[in-house]
C-alpha cells in the first residue's frame, strides 16, 4: 500500500497589514495590551483579494516546489471559516478553476482552526484507500470579512492568508499518524451566530452584528491550553515517540501564551518550536500551513524531519498530527 506523504508546502500573505498602532486608532486598545497579551504586533489583511484567490496564489507555490505535474492532482479541499460564498460554490471549486483543473474532486470543509489537520487525516485516507494519488490540501482565510472592527476582543486577534500542502502516495516518508476531535457542547464559546440557518440574514442579525465573529475569549483560552497539551500527549504517546525526537513543533498559532504555555508543559525548546504568530495573528486554517512554509522558507525545515502539528478552534475542534516532511 502506497504511504501519505506531505511533498511540498506553500503559503501566501496580502501584502497590507494592519498594526497594533493602525487598531489604537480604531478601538480602546494599545499596542502594549496587545502584545503582552497575546505576542501579536501585525497581521496581514486581503483588501482587494478574495478567500479563493489568496488559497490560489497559497497553492501554486506548493504546486511549483512539488515534484508533480499540476494535472496529476485529483482532489483539491479547502479548510476555511471564511468562504467566498456562504453555500455555494465551495471555495475549492473556485480553486479549482483558478488553477485550470477541470473534473476533479473539490470541495470545503469546516473546522474552523482546526481545518489542516482534519485535511490532513481527509487526504491521508483517500491516498491510503487508493481513491487519490495527488491531493492539494488548503487552508485559507479572509478573516477581516467576518471580523467586527469595533470589538476590541476580537479585532485585536485574526488575519488573513493562505498555506497549501501537496499530498501525495509516496513509498516512504509518510504521515505517521493524525488523530482529530470535536466537543459540540462548546459551540456557543467561539461562534459567529447569524447567517446560516440558525439565525438567517435579516435586518435586525446584521444590526445585532450577529455576523461576525464572538468568543469568549479567556474560557477558550483555558479549555485551548489543557485540550492542546492532551492531544499532544496522546499522539505521541500512542506512537512511542518522546518529545525530544521531534524536530520541529509546530502549533495553532493563536496566542503566544497559549503556545507558550503548551511548550512548557510539554518540555519543548525554543528551538523546536515554530511561532508566527507575531507577524501573522491568529489566521485559522491557514495558520499550520503558514508555519511550516515559515519554517521551510527559514531553512529550519528539512526532508525527513520529523514535524509534530497541533490545533485547537471553533465548533470545538482540535486535532494533532506527526508527519515526516517531503516525500522523497
Ligand atoms: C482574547 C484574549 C487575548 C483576551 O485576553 P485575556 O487575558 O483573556 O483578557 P480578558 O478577556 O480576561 O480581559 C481582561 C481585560 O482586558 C480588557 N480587554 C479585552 N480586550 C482588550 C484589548 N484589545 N485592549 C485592551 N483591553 C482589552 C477586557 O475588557 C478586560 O477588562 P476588565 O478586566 O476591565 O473587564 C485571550 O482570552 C485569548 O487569546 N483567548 C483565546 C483566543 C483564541 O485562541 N481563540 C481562537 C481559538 S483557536
Amino acid at each position: 500500500m502506497k504511504k501519505a506523504s506531505l511533498i511540498s508546502i506553500g503559503a501566501y500573505v496580502p501584502k497590507d497589514t494592519l498594526t497594533n498602532f493602525d487598531l489604537e486608532k480604531m478601538v480602546e486598545t494599545s499596542d502594549e495590551w496587545i502584545v503582552k497579551r497575546t505576542g501579536i504586533h501585525t497581521r496581514h489583511i486581503a483588501t482587494g483579494e478574495i478567500t479563493s484567490e489568496i488559497a490560489t496564489k497559497a497553492a501554486l507555490v506548493a504546486i511549483q516546489r512539488a515534484d508533480i505535474d499540476i494535472k496529476e492532482i485529483d482532489a483539491i479541499i479547502c479548510a476555511t471559516i471564511s468562504p467566498d460564498h456562504f453555500c455555494m460554490p465551495s471555495t475549492a471549486c473556485k480553486i479549482a478553476k483558478n488553477l485550470g483543473l477541470e473534473g476533479i474532486t473539490a470541495f470545503d470543509i469546516s473546522a474552523a482552526c482546526t481545518g489542516f489537520i482534519y485535511l490532513l487525516e481527509l487526504a491521508k485516507s483517500l491516498i491510503e484507500s487508493g481513491a487519490k494519488k495527488n491531493v492539494l490540501i488548503i487552508g485559507a482565510e479572509k478573516l477581516s470579512s467576518i471580523v467586527d472592527y469595533s470589538d476590541r476582543s476580537t479585532c485585536i486577534l485574526f488575519g488573513d492568508g493562505g498555506g497549501a500542502a501537496i499530498i501525495s502516495a509516496r513509498d516512504n516518508n509518510e504521515i505517521l499518524d493524525v488523530h482529530t476531535a470535536s466537543d459540540g457542547n462548546f459551540a456557543d464559546l467561539l461562534i459567529t451566530p447569524g447567517g446560516g440557518s440558525a439565525n438567517p440574514a435579516s435586518q435586525a442579525m446584521l444590526e445585532n452584528k450577529l455576523n461576525f465573529i464572538h468568543m469568549a475569549g479567556n474560557e477558550v483560552f483555558k479549555i485551548a491550553v489543557q485540550t492542546l497539551t492532551k492531544s499532544v500527549i496522546d499522539i505521541l504517546q500512542k506512537n512511542s515517540i518522546t518529545s525530544d525526537k521531534v524536530d520541529l513543533f509546530i502549533p495553532h498559532q493563536a496566542n503566544l501564551r497559549i503556545i507558550e504555555a503548551v511548550k512548557q508543559r510539554l518540555n519543548f525548546t525554543d528551538s523546536q518550536c515554530v511561532v508566527t504568530v507575531g507577524k501573522y495573528g491568529n489566521t485559522s486554517a491557514a495558520s499550520i500551513p503558514m508555519a511550516i512554509n515559515d519554517a521551510y522558507e527559514e531553512g529550519r525545515l528539512k526532508n525527513g524531519d520529523l514535524i509534530l502539528l497541533d490545533a485547537f478552534g471553533g465548533g470545538f475542534t482540535w486535532g494533532s498530527a506527526l508527519l515526516k516532511f517531503g516525500g522523497r
